[in-house]
């Protein structure tokens, strides 16, 4: 049997597909950017077809690569989380927009939910918060706004993006992995979809698909040939603490992609935030779930995306390393990249981002800076919180495009005054689908062992004059105060 393993990473802004050996070796990969869709300020959609077929291309490339699909002994799926796609089971086709994980249209909803009183209910049992990213406030949005999706009745299906392709992929298998499902707001931490929860959302329970483990075989597809099973799937940030082999309690991984998402390994036992941090599944194995503590922060490359595509202020990303090192500081200049609100530890759907402390000093290399510095800064406020929860982190492994960037690497080192360790291929995400993939494959016997698929790493020391750092930190939290209101 061939030992290549095809993983399928679809991230809020692209498509991807790798080919990944055990060791850990990446052989080839295909990519293409996805379209986004903003129908009203607040409101992010994607067109769940545009997925789909994206998907097959750059699958179908990878499977090519590989000598065909003999040569794959498993395929692995890691995705945005919370995105919601609606399709018809007879057709196959989409009924609606995919409602994505960054749209706030449900905040007034959720305030409602919050304002009756429900919010403990909601974060006792599914260790989230009322805010409009998870997805049942989307689900019940859809039901109530879009007519279609009640006139389909049975024929309605609903699930996660990594549902969707399953379903797309074997031809109609509906099922959702237990990591998905923990951030739908409708499933039970240690238990399965939750009725009550259901009836609070205004959710069709007909519609939803069966929760399965992270690493088994859910289906096969035929679509390239021979037929290959589907044997891995994790939403991407609890993809890439597996792929960060954050396997002990009290390991620490950031990603740094679209948004940045820190997550602490919690062992076999949810963990309980008292700090407006999230408790979420990590994966589920053999039945077997186990936990993460995360900080989930909205915005981090999709600012230095905004600064490109929407200000013009760069033509691209690698030039924020040398123009941030171009000036010595800030120059008094914090930027509070609310762009769709605030995640952990506010949770303000309403605030809105601002660049703050503008002078005639401060010119386009203090805002880059600010706009870096801003990673650090949102990561600082996540630590803080952990560390009232009892979860301080002690080192931190990072990942995502962003961390290329060295400035920044050694900046988060400095700011969170920890060790900060960035392995050699960046691809974490993609790494923790095809770990899980080949434990599900039966190539390893649990993550552990999967370990050996992980690569080198190098580390940042913190080297920041403390009242340098104290300054920063002030300075952040009055702009912070600005936006959030407080
Ligand atoms: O919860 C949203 C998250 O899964 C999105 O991930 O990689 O697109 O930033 P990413």
């Amino acid at each position: 049997m061939s030992e290549t393993i095809l993983v399928i990473d679809e991230g809020t802004t692209s498509t991807r597909a790798m080919l990944l050996t055990l060791d850990g070796r990446c052989l080839a990969t295909e990519q293409t950017e996805l379209t986004q869709h903003y129908p009203r300020p607040g409101w992010v959609e994607h067109d769940a077809d545009e997925i789909w077929r994206k998907t097959l291309s750059v699958a179908g490339a990878m499977v090519a690569q590989a000598g065909g699909p003999s040569r794959v002994a498993a395929i692995g799926i890691t995705n945005q989380r919370e995105t919601i796609v609606f399709w018809d089971r007879e057709t196959g086709k989409p009924l609606a927009p995919a409602i994505v994980w960054q749209d706030r249209r449900t905040a007034e909803d959720c305030r409602a939910l919050r304002d009756a009183g429900h919010e403990p209910m909601v974060q006792a049992r599914t260790g989230l918060l009322l805010d409009p990213y998870f997805s049942g406030s989307k689900i019940g949005w859809a039901m109530r706004e879009w007519p279609q999706l009640r006139e389909a009745g049975d024929r309605l299906a609903i699930g996660t993006i990594e549902s969707w392709l399953v379903w797309k992929l074997t031809g109609g298998v509906h099922v959702t992995d237990a990591s998905n499902a923990s951030r739908t707001a409708l499933m039970a931490l240690d238990g399965g979809w939750d009725d009550e929860l259901i009836a609070l959302f205004g959710v069709p329970r007909a519609a939803l698909p069966e929760i399965v483990d992270c690493a088994r075989e859910v289906g096969r597809t035929t679509l390239f040939g021979d037929s290959i099973p589907i044997t891995g799937m994790a939403g991407d940030q609890q993809a890439a603490t597996a792929g960060q082999s954050c396997l002990t309690p009290g390991d620490t991984k950031a990603t740094f992609g679209t948004g940045a998402f820190v997550l602490t390994q919690a062992g076999t036992t949810p963990p309980r935030s008292d700090n407006r941090l999230l408790a979420t599944v990590a994966w589920q194995i053999g039945g077997e779930r186990h936990y993460a503590l995360e900080g989930s922060v909205f915005v981090a490359g999709s600012l230095i995306k905004w600064l490109r595509d929407s200000l013009g202020l760069i033509a691209d990303a690698r030039e924020t390393d040398a123009l941030a090192r171009s000036v010595a500081d800030n120059a008094g200049v914090y930027l509070v990249p609310a762009l769709s609100g605030l995640g952990a530890p506010w949770w303000e759907p309403d605030a809105r981002a601002a660049i703050s402390g503008l002078s005639f000093a401060a010119g386009k290399p203090h805002v880059i800076r600010a706009a870096l510095e801003a990673m650090a800064h949102q990561a600082h406020d996540l630590k803080r919180a952990f560390a009232a929860d009892g979860q301080d982190w002690t080192a931190l492994r990072i990942d995502g495009g962003m961390v290329a960037n060295d400035w920044m690497a050694q900046d988060l080192a400095d700011m969170l005054h920890v060790t900060v360790e960035r392995p050699h291929f960046a691809e974490t995400t993609a790494l923790g689908a095809g770990m899980l993939a080949a434990v599900g494959r039966g190539l390893f016997a649990d993550l552990h062992e999967a370990r050996a698929m992980r690569g080198e790493r190098e580390t940042f020391t913190p080297a920041i004059d403390e009242a340098v750092r104290e300054r920063r930190l002030a300075g952040w939290e009055e702009a912070v105060r600005k936006v959030v209101g407080g």
